[in-house]
């Protein structure tokens, strides 16, 4: 074990396009940080790249093996001896998830429901101890699908609904153990794969509705780590929209 410079976050998916931007806004801020991904290849090129700005380990665990969240939070505390705050930015494509429902393909539901509400809450309860001890922060990300009605959305609103559910109820009740616990809820991000694989066309329509403009993932991380940092010690239960005004 190397004890940590500074306060821990664990950013799972933390390879991806938002959880990529989160960790640079979060070395800037002087977090340590533990950087979870699948792939080695994209791990490794964001832990390298990161080592400028300050500490920063790669962790590889595919979150559908077994005890997935048990090892991954085992591993950062032994590595860094602590955890302050965990973000959840772990998602996968949303093929058969999104469209019109009666096109839909309903076998795909139950991993994506896993993956938005059981891979939280296994994330959760692996890392409650540590979050107790530390007066720490459990944030997730959702969607505004899960927010708000939307045709297309039946499937992907139903499982980001469920987490939503999750985070606002475990907030009430970790906050007597001093955790507190929220969602970001983007929209349409800017320059992700999300938004190559939605389409220029598409997302220019959203754009045309969104008057502050589409946010990028870096407009979305400064809200990550004010929510995980002291300033939001009296805030728990939220979820907030990143969407440049594109719903309210
Ligand atoms: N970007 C958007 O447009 C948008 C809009 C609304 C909501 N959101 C939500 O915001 C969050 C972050 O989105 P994003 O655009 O940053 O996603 P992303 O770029 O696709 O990143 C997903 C992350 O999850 C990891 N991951 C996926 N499957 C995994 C597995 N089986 N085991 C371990 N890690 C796995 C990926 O690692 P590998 O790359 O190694 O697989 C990557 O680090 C997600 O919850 C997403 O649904 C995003």
């Amino acid at each position: 074990m190397s004890a940590a410079a500074g306060k821990v976050l664990l950013i799972a998916g933390g390879s991806g396009s938002v959880g990529s931007a989160i960790a640079r806004a979060a070395l800037d801020e002087g977090w340590t940080l533990a950087i979870h991904g699948r792939s080695e290849v994209k791990v490794a090129g964001l832990v390298a790249a990161l080592g400028v700005r300050g500490p920063a380990e790669g962790f590889l665990v595919d979150i559908w093996q077994v005890d997935a969240a048990d090892t991954l939070v085992a591993e950062v505390v032994e590595q860094f001896g602590r955890l302050d705050a965990v973000i959840d930015c772990t998602a996968t494509g949303p093929s058969g998830i999104t469209g019109l429902f009666a096109q839909a393909e309903p076998a795909a539901f139950g991993h994506f429901l896993d993956l938005s509400v059981g891979w939280l809450q296994r994330l959760a309860h692996a890392a409650y101890p540590h979050l107790a001890r530390e007066g720490g922060t459990l944030l997730s990300f959702v969607s505004d699908a899960g927010v708000f009605a939307a045709p297309r959305q039946a499937l992907i609103g139903a499982a980001r609904a469920g987490a939503i559910g999750f985070i606002r109820n475990f907030a009430l009740e970790a906050a007597r153990d001093g955790i507190r616990a929220h969602c970001i809820s983007p929209s349409y991000v800017e320059g992700n794969d999300s938004a190559r694989k939605l389409g220029s066309e598409r997302m220019a329509k959203a754009a045309t509705r969104a008057g502050l403009g589409l946010p990028t993932a870096e407009d979305i991380a400064p809200l990550a780590i004010f929510l995980c940092g002291d300033g939001a010690r009296k805030i728990t239960g939220q979820v907030i929209s990143v969407n440049g005004g594109l719903n309210a």
